[in-house]
């Protein structure tokens, strides 16, 4: 028994529907719950944004303010985020890191026809596991998430933590000029490398902010790198700071020393002790500042000791004995001169040989790369191939990263992982999410320029 892809798509515009008018308001607090759920209204619309002093930018914005409204769920209650879209094209909007059902996973074609201007679409899901995620359009994205469509999502433990304080840092350099005007998201000769940077770091939307910190005592960091491209080098000279957790999973605590390279759409949370009242440190990528960290007197009574590990999330384990592996291979192709025969943007990347050809609104895609049989392990060997690095990310299920050509790795479980240059690396999961998965880079025009495809779970989409 399954269903086809229209009456899925059909359903879901019959909710849309619904929830447009004031009947549905009803239907959805008439209905029973058995676990609690988290309600937002959530708008996206056009927002001047004064990123350059005595300059306004023409952005893009989720509930009127950058980064986007701070969504919070709680880990095995609903979500529930009645989207209304007043922005002049169509989006959607991508739970990035939530293992949830494909219908609200918010790839348009796939998941979900794409909410035209002016309209509503409730998206509504459990949130199995806690920890720091984002929110983003899942079309035209260069410039959806490069005008700043892109906000946190943080799901909070069930049971209360050792942390008592936090701070969410979200990072993005934003395609802007000395005058506040955008430059262009993506240009062929940058995609084709590691992709087109903006020019105007920022932390929560402010260039080079000070961070406030309580001196001696510990605040859980949340960083989440939400920008188009840039991978940051992540660094605090003479900061005392512990690892707690990477893309949204825990890890046992340990000392953040030297660099973590932080690629799109990844996120770290760090367990860091605030310096001594009016002592400074710095958050650099690489050797350039991004803020600031000032220890200011506490306020509050807080803990100075390192919290416990957080715990785990129900991520099931692959069975590596009893895996099928599947490879993948990122190549670089370059054939520039496709771009000139009316194609919307170049072909420049492909996963095993092929290039996402669904365009910028995702309207044609192509079969999937691989076809998973539902509740079977998986390892996947990614091979990349090219010059530059590729965050490759997973929708629908996480998977454990086991090992890699380049460095060691402590196994860890995560949504997107790193894969630098010629390095292969070897990921498992458990392909227990039916769906049509999208598989591919984060740095966005890569991902717009061929380095995307699809991953189907189960028979219903093995077809
Ligand atoms: Cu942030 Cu297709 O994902
Ligand atoms: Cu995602
Ligand atoms: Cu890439």
């Amino acid at each position: 028994m399954s269903f086809t892809r229209r009456q899925v798509l059909g359903g879901l515009a019959g909710l849309t529907a619904l929830g447009l008018g004031g009947v549905g308001a009803r239907l959805w607090l008439a209905r029973p719950q058995v676990a609690a759920e988290h309600d937002y209204e959530l708008i996206a619309a056009p927002l001047d944004l004064e990123l350059v002093p005595g300059h306004q930018t023409a952005a893009l914005a989720y509930g009127g303010r950058f980064p986007g409204v701070e969504i919070r769920g709680r880990q095995g209650d609903w979500l529930r985020v009645r989207f209304t879209n007043k922005l002049d094209q169509p989006t959607t909007i991508h739970w990035h890191g939530i293992r949830l059902p494909i219908e609200m996973d918010g790839v348009p074609y796939i998941s979900q026809p794409p909410i035209p201007p002016g309209q509503s679409f409730v998206y509504r899901f459990k949130t199995p596991d806690a920890g720091s995620y984002w929110y983003h359009p899942h079309l035209m994205s260069s410039e959806q998430l490069g005008r700043g469509l892109v906000g946190p999502l943080i799901i909070e433990e069930r049971e209360p933590t050792g942390f008592s304080q936090e701070k969410i840092l979200c990072l993005k350099t934003w395609h802007i000029d000395e005058a506040g005007a955008f430059t262009p998201f993506s240009v062929p000769r940058e995609a084709a490398r590691e992709g087109t940077r903006g020019s105007l770091s920022t932390i929560n939307g402010e260039h080079l902010p000070v961070i406030e910190l309580a001196a001696g005592q510990i605040t859980r960091l949340r960083i989440l790198n939400l920008d188009n491209t840039v991978t940051y080098r992540l660094n605090l000279p003479g900061g005392e700071a512990k690892i707690y957790a990477l893309d949204g999973h825990p890890v046992a605590p340990r000392e953040f020393k030297e660099q973590y390279w932080i690629g799109p759409g990844m996120r770290l949370e760090l367990a860091i002790r605030g310096p001594a009242v009016g002592a400074e440190l710095s958050l650099r990528d690489g050797v350039v500042r991004l803020a600031t960290v000032r220890g200011v007197a506490p306020t509050q009574a807080a803990s100075a000791e390192w919290p416990a590990a957080l715990p785990g999330n129900p991520v099931s384990e692959p069975d590596l004995a009893k895996a099928e592996t599947l490879n993948f291979k990122f190549e670089w192709v370059g054939a520039m001169s496709e771009y000139a025969s009316g194609q919307e943007r170049p072909s420049l990347w492909q996963i095993n040989g092929v290039a996402w050809q669904g365009g910028e609104e995702h309207k044609h895609n192509g079969p999937p790369l691989a076809k998973l049989k539902l509740g079977q392990s998986y390892i996947f060997t990614l091979r990349n191939m090219t010059q530059y690095q590729h965050p490759i990310h997973l929708h629908g299920m996480a998977f454990k990263v086991l090992d890699s050509n380049r460095r060691p790795i402590i196994p860890y479980f995560t949504d997107t992982y790193l894969l630098g240059k010629n390095e292969t690396a070897r990921v498992a999961l458990v392909a227990d999410n039916p769906g049509l998965w999208m598989f591919h880079c984060h740095v966005i025009d890569h991902m717009e320029t061929g380095l995307m495809g699809t991953i189907a779970v189960g028979d219903a989409w093995c077809g």
